[in-house]
């Protein structure tokens, strides 16, 4: 069995000397960390965690609902959006996919197990990965399922909403399942040019995916969730896999989040400066830095093993040589606080012994 390749393993022993602290630049996190009032919300609701949870999510539905102005019947949770992909394939049984590619791996997998053939529309590094009018025509009547993920993990392509419509549109005439991963999506400063949730009502046809995991780093209590119109659909996702997916904790941490308003401006605002300096300093450095509006940095190094080397340092970034039409020299760094970006910025000068003085 192919072993998967995921940001966030903080967990392996890399034999570090003691002293040297990791940092993990490798999961793409809100680098303020689990709002307060999450973490509060955990602990006052310890008494709830003795029972059983309720397998319809009926609270926390309704609060995405209101988040939203959306039915509660539109949305289906799961344990992580991780989770929701695979249950929406194990229920949609696709036998034809459509997949950009790079895009995050776990589309990929979900569809594999469950037998379906995948059709890859290749993106071109001479383009800056991002899709043209061919992506749209490589989705035909015999597709059953596309996903999209927007912006794109890992190039960091952000496609406007005008565009997503029309993939939308062309989804709509082929009879095809589009799933547009926005788990990102909150951290662009113009989210509303982006994201296709106005035209959910209009399309049952797709579905959007969402989680909690990034935006509150909520990463280890794991709860994601999809919202459709089609209440067919989610109905089935919902009834699909273990009746137990998201946890009372889960349930409480994703109710307090929902209320964290200022938070996500907040962090939009710190992930904005930090991504700006961070990408000046890499690119000072040597690194084809892509454009990025979400929390993380897209970019090509001028070796092959720049992971390998800063995880010596106790740096952990992702390498994205096992995603397909991608080789080892491309990376993708979370942004972190100016502190630890800085620590990224000083180990690649080092181990690259470049000639970088800082000033960011
Ligand atoms: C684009 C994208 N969608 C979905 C997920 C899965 O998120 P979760 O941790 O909530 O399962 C990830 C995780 O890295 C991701 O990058």
């Amino acid at each position: 069995m192919v072993k998967k390749i995921h940001g966030g393993d903080i967990y392996t022993d890399r034999g570090l000397p003691s002293g040297i602290q990791l940092v993990d630049f490798s999961a793409n996190l809100n680098p303020l960390g689990m709002p307060q009032a999450v973490k509060d919300a955990l602990c006052r609701n310890v008494d709830a965690y003795q029972s059983y949870p309720d397998p319809q999510c009926r609270q926390l539905r309704r609060a995405i609902g209101a988040y939203y102005g959306l039915p509660d019947s539109w949305v289906v949770c799961g344990n992580g959006a991780a989770d929701v992909i695979w249950r929406l394939v194990l229920y949609y049984k696709p036998r034809r996919a459509v997949l950009p590619a790079p895009t995050f791996s776990e589309y990929a997998e979900a569809l594999e197990s469950a037998g379906c053939q995948i059709c890859y529309a290749d993106l071109s590094a001479q383009e800056g990965f991002v899709p043209g009018e061919s992506f749209c025509q490589a989705i035909t009547p015999q597709t059953d399922i596309c996903f999209f993920c927007n912006p794109n993990n890992p190039t960091g392509v952000a496609m406007p909403s005008r565009w997503i419509r029309s993939l939308m549109e062309r989804c709509r005439e082929t009879g095809t399942l589009l799933v547009l991963d926005e788990c990102f999506v909150d951290f662009l400063q113009e989210e509303e040019a982006y994201t296709a949730l106005p035209f959910l009502g209009e399309f049952p046809g797709t579905v959007i995916l969402k989680a909690f995991t990034k935006m509150y780093a909520m990463a280890g209590i794991r709860l994601g969730y999809a919202l459709c119109a089609d209440e067919t659909l989610t109905e089935g996702i919902r009834q699909t896999g273990q009746a137990w997916s998201v946890s009372t904790p889960a349930s409480c941490c994703g109710i307090a989040a929902l209320e964290q308003r200022e938070f996500v401006a907040q962090t939009k605002q710190f992930v904005a400066r930090q991504r700006e300096a961070l990408q000046a300093g890499l690119a000072a450095l040597g690194m084809k830095v892509y454009a990025a509006k979400a929390n993380y940095v897209f970019f090509q190094a001028p070796v092959p093993d720049l992971p390998a080397r800063l995880e010596r340092l106790g740096i952990l970034i992702r390498s994205c040589g096992n995603y397909r039409g991608l080789d080892e020299t491309y990376c993708r760094v979370a942004v972190r606080g100016q502190e630890e970006n800085a620590r990224l910025l000083e180990g690649i000068r080092q181990v690259l012994g470049g000639t970088w003085k800082g000033g960011n």
